[in-house]
């Protein structure tokens, strides 16, 4: 089988690794890709947004089944085009993929089916929006409606900060149109969680749990990143409560939806706040989020291909996934600077030296034949262990056989654990 892997970061890189495991695969290409995967993978110089041309692509390679990794295509309709071009492709529908593309949309199709979440309001009038937040109790969460790389989530503590961020949302547009509503959203407090689970239309197979360490700084101090280090299993995570998930949240949304009139097909990825009262939905994303499927695709023992293809032919049901098991663990290594500014374009030494784990690429490129930074997150190394105290002392230790200028990663990743 010909497959195409659309994206270019950590994520696509385990994808690919897991999918050249797959005895059916003959040939991987990867658009964009990064200096990682060409070691796998043809890559190929179409960026994600490209729909039409990556149409055009899968058509004259006569690729058997395409896999999109980020949520900028699934949004803006990718699955619809290939599939009106005959192509199979994994993934949701532009519509389907509203779950992510839409906060408010999410958030009205929870309470509507009682699927546990903060409270919320919705407001596309600044007037309206500040009046609430003259009166409500802080904090509270502050988020852009649309896609907003991950930075359109803001926790204030009280009016002026909220007003601020209003500002930046309704005045300013910082956002543009993801910004047009805005949800103000109770605070919850716990342990956070990500749950994917592959969804065929009507079935949902839950993998593995994990953990995202999302702020750049240790003790999770200053600003949101797309991802600083990923554990799996999540630590908090027993069986109990993953099935209280799949029950109470997973299953629930994916009828919701088909009620709605919208068939969900690909992998469903839902953020969760472990409270006191239960887990509850942060967030749901349309796709497999970076940089968890670096510690989940390498301890999942079942053939990727195979789950793909059963989740497109709808036959979930007949499947159970197998997994090793141990823990993993993943450090991100950043550019100075991230998640702000930073410089690119300097050599990255000593990657060949890496024995006992897998580096994941994500902002590198060749330059001159030499592998060079070229993103803020550079790489995530990973790790395989009895114990998360084991697998993190293989990462860190790899992880000091990597050097480039200004290389920044977290010492604190899988501690305590
Ligand atoms: P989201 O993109 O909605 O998942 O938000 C990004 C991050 O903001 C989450 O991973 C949480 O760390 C934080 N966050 C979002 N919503 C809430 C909330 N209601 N209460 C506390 N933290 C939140
Ligand atoms: N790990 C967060 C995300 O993929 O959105």
């Amino acid at each position: 089988m010909k497959v195409l892997v659309v994206g270019g970061g950590g994520r696509e890189h385990a994808i690919v690794h897991k999918l050249s495991q797959s005895d059916r695969v003959e040939k991987i290409y990867c658009a964009p890709g990064n200096a990682g995967i060409s070691k796998l993978a043809e890559c190929v110089n179409i960026s994600v947004e490209e729909i039409e041309k990556l149409k055009e692509f899968a058509l004259q390679n006569k690729i058997d089944i395409t896999i999109v990794g980020p949520e900028l295509p699934l949004v803006e309709g990718i699955v619809d085009e290939f599939e009106k071009a005959g192509l199979k492709i994994f993934g949701p529908s532009k519509k389907a993929a509203m779950i992510e593309g839409s906060k408010y949309f999410a958030k009205q199709i929870m309470a509507k089916y009682e699927i546990p979440t903060g409270r919320f309001k919705a407001f596309d009038r600044y007037q309206e929006a500040l009046k609430f937040l003259k009166e409500t109790w802080y904090p509270v969460v502050i988020k852009a409606d649309g896609l907003a790389q991950g930075k359109g989530v803001f926790i204030v503590r009280d009016f002026i900060e909220a007003k601020e961020v209003l500002d930046l949302m309704m005045k300013k547009r910082v956002f543009g149109p993801s910004g047009d509503i805005v949800i103000v959203e109770e605070m919850l407090y716990g342990k956070e969680a990500s749950i994917f689970a592959f969804v065929d239309g009507e079935n949902v197979l839950a993998m593995m749990s994990a953990m995202d360490y999302k702020k750049v700084y240790e003790k999770d101090e200053g600003p949101n990143t797309g991802g600083m280090g990923s554990i799996a299993p999540n630590p908090h995570i027993d069986k109990k409560t993953l099935n209280e998930i799949e029950e109470k949240i997973l299953k629930p949304v994916v009828y919701a939806l088909k009620k709605e009139g919208v068939v969900y097909k690909g992998v469903l990825y839902a953020g969760l706040m472990l409270t006191k009262e239960g887990p509850k939905v942060l967030e749901f994303n349309a796709r497999f989020g970076d940089p968890e499927t670096e510690v989940i695709l390498p301890l999942l023992k079942t053939d990727l291909l195979e789950v793909i293809e059963a989740t497109l032919e709808g036959k979930l049901k007949n499947l159970k996934l197998e997994w090793e098991d141990k823990k993993a663990v993943c450090v991100i290594a950043a550019s100075k600077g991230y998640p702000g500014e930073y410089k690119k374009g300097f050599e990255i030494r000593g990657l060949e030296e890496v024995k006992e784990a897998f580096v994941y690429h994500a902002g590198t490129s060749f330059k001159d034949g030499k592998i060079v930074t070229s993103g803020g997150r550079v790489f995530g190394i990973v790790a395989l262990g009895d114990s998360y105290k084991e697998a993190r002392e293989i990462a860190y230790r790899e992880i000091e056989k990597i050097s480039f200028e200004g290389i920044y990663y977290r010492k604190d990743i899988a501690a305590g654990y």
